[in-house]
């Protein structure tokens, strides 16, 4: 096994020995169990699945007719279950949720107190109609109720749909559309830097054609006058007001899911990625507990909104499945200033901070001076997740908040992962800042050529897994088309991630990035084909292109080459604030650049790489003798746009 010979490398960084003297998982442990997830599947998959409650047992561990997977054949069980009733004999008293909002108020709630308010609000939605199978959409701020709602959902079998509360109303609505959602649970707003984001009214709006939704629930976080209608929507104070704070957790299938969420592709149309319940919940439990390893005096913060997968897997589920207590704030990094995240990891001793390289990146540039206002030895262990980390990024994140005490344990996974794949265990092997490292338990990595040949260390190919885990996908909600074709049809029998990797001799993968059409902007999948339908929906555009360009910040700046149809006008900002009413700000383009006619191939198709090249200020290069009218290139390149900065 490759990951045995521990070799030579530039730059590694040990972890602080006591650090290493008090994890579970060392490098022997991990090699020992490692081997035996991949030798005797069945075995170690029990061991982990037997740490958790089931209802009933199951009669096989995995029934893989590729590419569908079943996870603990026929047995039974509830998350929610998992992740509360579980913990109450022992630590009913510990802190689940310590939360402060934007404005600086802060709620504790212990486990107790969060299994009472999820009974409640199960009992609730469970009096509107809600029952195992229906799909609930969340949209709602980054508040304790959010999880509440998931794992109220969780309770009865009902599956959540948590979409972003940065996303547009017709974004909300599309989704909505997609899931067939009956029930909404949104808020009247949040706080974001300062201002309220009005929930309520941009889920008005999607509801003006999502016409399966039958109740909306509204929680009032801000208190601000919002427009509710009668018969169809319910203040959550008063749906819960009277419930028992008792609720016998629904027994579901192993199989059954748990919750969609959506993610972009390489097409216009987002994917409903469809995660059951067993197996994810077997794969959240087991790799926050190995990658973090919380314990009772650990206080977690991830800092994903839960509208994200990271958000799912490590801001709800795989937390509370430990019975770890987590930190949860609900607005922006910079409000009122840089200093704001340490200032809280002060406030309220954080122990384990995990966050996205492009968070890293702004506080990096904004200055050393807010960190080092702030005490921040509470930290024990620092995470990364969402898009590869420049190494200097990742020495800066070591350095400046860690101290050069805390290890940094950079994790590669998808939201189709559901979770952790890739990571270096942060107690038992050396880091290599910008890769993500070794294998989790039961994960075959490979780098492969486009016709699935294994390569050598240090060659550049596609990342492909080579059999199936328990918090897979299970397929592409209402489309198992896509999902058989995205993931498992590229190359037979290989899931096929969608990322460019390469791995060195000691078996560390460092993932590059995405070789489709998706763009990861500040850790946020996008894909060009959404932004380009937002941008023709404007009535002035005949035609766009959107590719990436590097950015230090963001990962990857939007650029779009846009050609409007002809005698109409619009201003750059014009479309810009488009595609954010479209799609939600995180799309809005960083770059438009009007273009009298886009760079095709004689079959009409757009030269994406040519775009690459022209907005990233590079010579066009490689082959473009099947461009068809060459004279485009030029006048790209000349454009206001190209030459202007
Ligand atoms: C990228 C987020 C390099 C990758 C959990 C992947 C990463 C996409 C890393 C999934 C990492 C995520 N190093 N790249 N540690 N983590 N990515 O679905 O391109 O929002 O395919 O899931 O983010 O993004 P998603």
């Amino acid at each position: 096994m490759t990951i045995e010979n521990v070799l030579h490398e530039n730059r590694r960084i040990a972890p602080p020995a006591d650090f290493a003297a008090s994890v579970k998982w060392t490098k022997e442990a991990y090699l020992r169990e490692y081997r035996r997830s991949l030798e005797e599947p069945d075995a170690f998959w029990s061991d982990v699945a037997n740490e958790l409650t089931w209802f009933t047992p199951w009669t096989r561990v995995l029934d893989w007719q590729a590419p569908h997977a079943r996870w603990f054949v026929d047995a039974t069980t509830n998350v929610a279950y998992n992740a509360l009733d579980r913990h109450l004999a022992a630590k009913g008293d510990l802190t689940a949720i310590v939360w402060e909002g934007e404005d600086g108020v802060v709620t504790r709630t212990t486990y107790r107190e969060l299994h009472a308010q999820v009974c409640r609000f199960a009992n609730a939605l469970s009096s509107i109609g809600v029952s195992k199978g229906d799909r609930v959409t969340i949209y709602m701020p980054l508040v304790t109720e959010a999880i509440v709602a998931m794992l109220a959902c969780a309770r009865l079998g009902a599956i959540h749909s948590v979409v972003f509360g940065g996303f547009s109303s017709s974004a909300l609505s599309e989704r909505i559309k997609d899931a067939g959602a009956k029930v909404l649970v949104t808020a009247d707003g949040g706080l974001r830097r300062g201002s309220a984001v009005s929930l309520k009214a941009s889920a008005d709006t999607a509801l003006q054609n999502a016409s399966s939704i039958e109740k909306v629930v509204v929680l009032k976080r801000l208190g601000t006058d919002v427009a509710m209608q009668e018969g169809r929507d319910v203040w959550w104070h008063d749906l819960v007001e009277g419930q028992p704070s008792e609720h016998q957790a629904v027994p579901v299938d192993s199989e059954h899911p748990l919750f969609i969420l959506y993610t972009s592709g390489s097409t216009g149309k987002p994917k409903g990625v469809l995660h059951t319940t067993g197996g994810y919940m077997v794969g959240a439990y087991l790799t926050m507990g190995a990658v973090f390893e919380p314990k009772d005096s650990d206080l977690f913060w991830c800092t994903a909104d839960i509208g994200w997968v990271t958000g799912h897997s490590y801001v709800a589920y795989g937390p509370l499945l430990n019975g770890a207590s987590i930190f949860l704030y609900e607005g922006a990094p910079n409000h009122p200033d840089m200093g704001r995240f340490w200032q809280m990891i002060e406030r309220h001793n954080v122990t384990i901070l995990y966050t996205a390289p492009t968070a890293i990146r702004s506080f990096m540039r904004a200055g050393d001076e807010f960190p080092n206002a702030y005490d921040l030895s509470s930290l024990r262990l620092l995470g990364t997740v969402g898009e590869p980390i420049n190494p200097e990024a990742w020495m800066w994140y070591y350095k400046t908040i860690g101290k050069e005490r805390c290890p940094v344990v950079d994790t590669w996974w998808q939201t189709e992962t559901g979770t952790i794949m890739l990571t270096t265990l942060p107690g038992a092997f050396d880091a290599k800042p910008g890769s993500a490292g070794l294998p989790m338990f039961g994960v075959a990595p490979d780098i492969v050529t486009a016709d699935g040949q294994p390569l050598g260390p240090d060659e550049g190919g596609f990342l492909i897994l080579q059999r199936p885990w328990p918090s897979m996908l299970r397929t592409v909600y209402g489309d198992d088309e896509r999902y058989k074709k995205t993931y498992w049809g590229e190359l037979p029998g290989m899931y096929f991630a969608g990322d460019g990797a390469r791995r060195d001799a000691d078996g560390y993968v460092t993932v590059v990035g995405r070789i489709d059409d998706v763009l990861n902007v500040s850790g946020h999948r996008l894909g060009t084909m959404e932004v380009e339908s937002a941008l023709v929906a404007h009535p002035a555009v005949a035609e766009a292109a959107v590719v990436g360009r590097p950015d230090e910040v963001k990962g990857e700046a939007i650029v779009a080459f846009v050609t409007l149809q002809a005698g109409a006008t619009c201003t750059d900002d014009d479309l810009r604030r488009h595609v954010a009413r479209e799609i939600g700000a995180i799309a809005r383009p960083d770059e438009i650049r009007f273009a009298e006619a886009l760079p095709k191939t004689r079959s009409g198709k757009i030269m994406r790489r040519l775009l690459r090249q022209i907005a990233s200020g590079q010579e066009t290069s490689g082959d473009t003798s099947t461009l068809e009218d060459a004279s485009v290139l030029d006048k790209l390149r000349r454009s206001p746009g190209v030459t202007g900065n």
